[in-house]
């Protein structure tokens, strides 16, 4: 297989044919050898899967074992009941104690070139001493503490201080707007923020301060805010509750040892808010010793860790689900060495990662699909500028990976010597679910493989009844260590979004084909979640965002494909009367939209409609906004109360919206 240089990936994903993929890889030769799992004796192993969770939560230190592996009464699951433990102690003491305190836990680079290089003795130093600050701000033991940050070496601190104490953290990804911010703090009723003047983001500082202020305005629990100085931008501090990080972490009473709080396994760790079908974002909760046990054992066996030689670069950002089990705590548990890295991967130039990826000697790289496609299109004169030979392991996550960015990957960046795992997972399960085994696993590009030892997946049809081959919905079958243990306030929600549509069994809201060897193959959300960049948004967010707009009468949007970005937001939206529906007003609209969310849920093309279609009973008929925005043939409108919309709409829209 040869990819030449310059050759876009121009039809993108097509999601449909992936499953046709017939090209097989297995392990690459010598890999098996030296992996941590070279055979499939795990699974049989696994089929007693509780019993093999329990051997799987023994590599963790406990204060106190559990009395019970698993109390399912279902939908509601507890893992190690009775049992007690600290994850920083997991993640940082432990390491420390077994003589391991000067090895590197991040290689830290900021965007502009800065970097620092932090032991494992010195995050436990920084993490006591952040832990004290939050104490000393009155935050106890089942509080929830805000994070809004960029990815500096301090998100990480405050993360782990937060479980030192027992306080549970609700980290705000950087790029969320005020509003989203408000929202989420005050859904959690935090008592602090942890946030920093900004970041840096393609050359320049990029504020959050501000947006902090505006959010504040609107949060009657947040007692305190905790800025880190990081741009050195001129940021307002209001008297009385904002100061800055270095203040407090310097301040000569702070004590340098804080004892970690003795944690019940099914203790809050932390809430993560995502996407649903609604506008109101879930604030989804995980606890203490599934969730551990399950991020540890999969970083460590997914990915094939050698953590005494292994340099691991995990590019997500700690703000989404993937940076918190596997740049924080998956990693950190194993006692891996891994880079962290600050910005864009086009600042200064194109060839930022694979710069990174010779200067630290990464042995292995987990990122988005949306990344490599993005990098396909740059060219390879960015990888080949480079050595690349430190790699050994390839991950992605997020989002299906189209076969040709598969292929591309193995071939241009892991020098055909490096397994591609594709990790199937979502913010509410915590850890990777479905995965190879790179030692193990015959890859096919395209396709996630098998579900890991000790997690059952099947795929269902329409009416629950399961599929052995060809389309379906992905759901699990039984609960897993890290399972998220419900919707923050909200517990009736959480049994009808994931419990209810399939008896029994969790509904993870994926469209997923078995093939005939027993692969799975995931299709996409079959929800109105759209993935775009492998964020995940809602439609109803993004509508509910427009009709906020004062001369915005309806709105209806979807994410169509998009050959870089997997899905783009397409927001088809009729006026009130009199409001111009011209080129400008689109770009106000898309403004509006980057205000009330963030940046990534701004819609790529506003087209403008007298109509929306509808059926008769009146809902709007998103398939056929879609099949209009991805300029397909469309089916069967018989149900549409007025055919002559989509007419309408098909001779408005622009079917292939523009580049940015
Ligand atoms: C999608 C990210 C195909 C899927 C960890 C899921 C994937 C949603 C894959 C969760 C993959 C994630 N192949 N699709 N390997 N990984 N997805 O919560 O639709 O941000 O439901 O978690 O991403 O997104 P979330």
């Amino acid at each position: 297989m040869t990819a030449t240089d310059e050759k876009a990936d121009g039809d993108g994903p097509t999601i449909e044919a992936y499953y046709l993929e017939s090209r097989t890889f297995p392990p690459p030769d010598g890999f098996t050898d030296e992996a941590l799992i070279g055979d499939d004796g795990i699974y049989a192993q696994a089929e007693d899967w509780q019993a093999f969770w329990a051997e799987q939560a023994k590599a963790l230190d406990w204060y106190k074992p559990w009395d019970t592996v698993l109390e399912w009464d279902l939908p509601f699951a507890k893992w190690f009941v009775g049992g007690k433990l600290n994850v920083s102690y997991n993640c940082l003491d432990r390491h420390v104690a077994a003589g391991r305190g000067d090895r590197v836990a991040f290689h830290w680079e900021g965007e502009p070139g800065d970097t620092r290089t932090i032991t494992y003795e010195q995050l436990l130093d920084e993490v006591q001493r952040f832990a004290n600050v939050l104490k000393s701000l009155d935050v106890a033991r089942g509080d929830r503490v805000a994070i809004y940050m960029p990815m500096v070496p301090e998100l990480a601190v405050a993360m782990l201080a937060c479980t030192r104490i027992g306080a549970a953290h609700s980290v705000v990804f950087g790029g969320f707007s005020a509003d989203a911010l408000k929202d989420r703090i005050n859904d959690a009723s935090a008592k602090v923020l942890v946030t920093a003047d900004g970041g840096f983001r393609r050359g320049a500082p990029s504020l959050l301060k501000p947006a902090v202020d505006v959010a504040l305005e609107d949060t009657p629990s947040i007692d305190h805010v905790v800025v880190v100085r990081r741009t050195d931008s001129d940021v307002s501090m209001t008297e009385g509750r904002d100061q800055w990080w270095h203040d407090l972490m310097s301040a000569s009473d702070l004590p340098a040892e804080c004892e970690p709080e003795q944690m019940d396994a099914e203790d809050l760790l932390y809430l993560l808010y995502t996407s649903g079908t609604t506008a109101k974002p879930k604030g989804i909760m995980h606890t203490t010793g599934g969730y551990l046990t399950q991020v540890a054992f999969t970083h460590k066996y997914v990915f094939d860790l050698h953590e005494d030689r292994d340099v691991y670069w995990c590019a997500a950002d700690i703000g989404w689900v993937t940076g918190h089990s596997y740049i924080v705590y998956g990693p950190l548990a194993n006692g891996a060495t891994s880079v962290m890295y600050e910005g864009a991967p086009d600042t200064p130039d194109k060839d930022r990662w694979w710069s990174m990826i010779e200067k630290y000697g990464v042995t292995i790289l987990y990122c988005a699909p949306t990344a490599i496609r993005t990098f396909m299109k740059w060219g390879l004169r960015y990888p080949e500028a480079h050595d690349l030979s430190s790699l050994r392991v390839l991950g992605t996550v997020g989002e299906p990976i189209n076969p040709e960015a598969w292929v591309w990957y193995w071939q241009n960046i892991g020098g055909g010597r490096c397994p591609v795992v594709d990790t199937w997972w979502q913010t509410e399960t915590g850890a990777i679910m479905i995965s190879a085994l790179p030692g193990v696993t015959t890859l096919k590009p395209g396709s996630a493989t098998f579900p890991l030892p000790g997690i059952g997946a099947e795929v269902v049809d329409e009416s629950g009844q399961r599929v052995t081959l060809g389309g379906g919905y992905l759901t699990l079958t039984q609960p897993w260590p890290s399972m998220l243990r419900g919707i923050y306030g909200d517990p009736e929600r959480y049994q009808s979004t994931y419990w209810s549509r399939f008896e029994g069994r969790y509904f993870a809201g994926d469209g997923a084909k078995l093939d005939d060897e027993g692969y799975l193959w995931l299709l996409g959300r079959v929800d109105d979640v759209m993935n775009v960049s492998g964020h995940r948004i809602s439609t109803t967010e993004v509508e509910s965002a427009l009709v906020d707009h004062p001369t915005v009468a309806e709105a209806a949007v979807v994410g169509a494909k998009d050959a870089t970005t997997g899905q783009a937001i397409i927001a088809f939206v009729t006026l009130k009367a009199d409001a111009e529906a011209d080129e400008s007003h689109g770009e106000d609209l898309r403004e509006y939209v980057a205000n009330k969310i963030g940046k990534f849920g701004r819609p790529k093309t506003i087209v403008f409609t007298d109509d929306l279609p509808k059926t008769r009973s009146g809902k709007i008929m998103r398939r056929l906004l879609k099949d209009v925005a991805e300029g397909r043939d469309l089916g069967d409108t018989t149900t549409l109360a007025d055919a002559s919309v989509v007419e309408e709409i098909k001779r408005r829209s622009t079917v292939n919206p523009s580049e940015e």
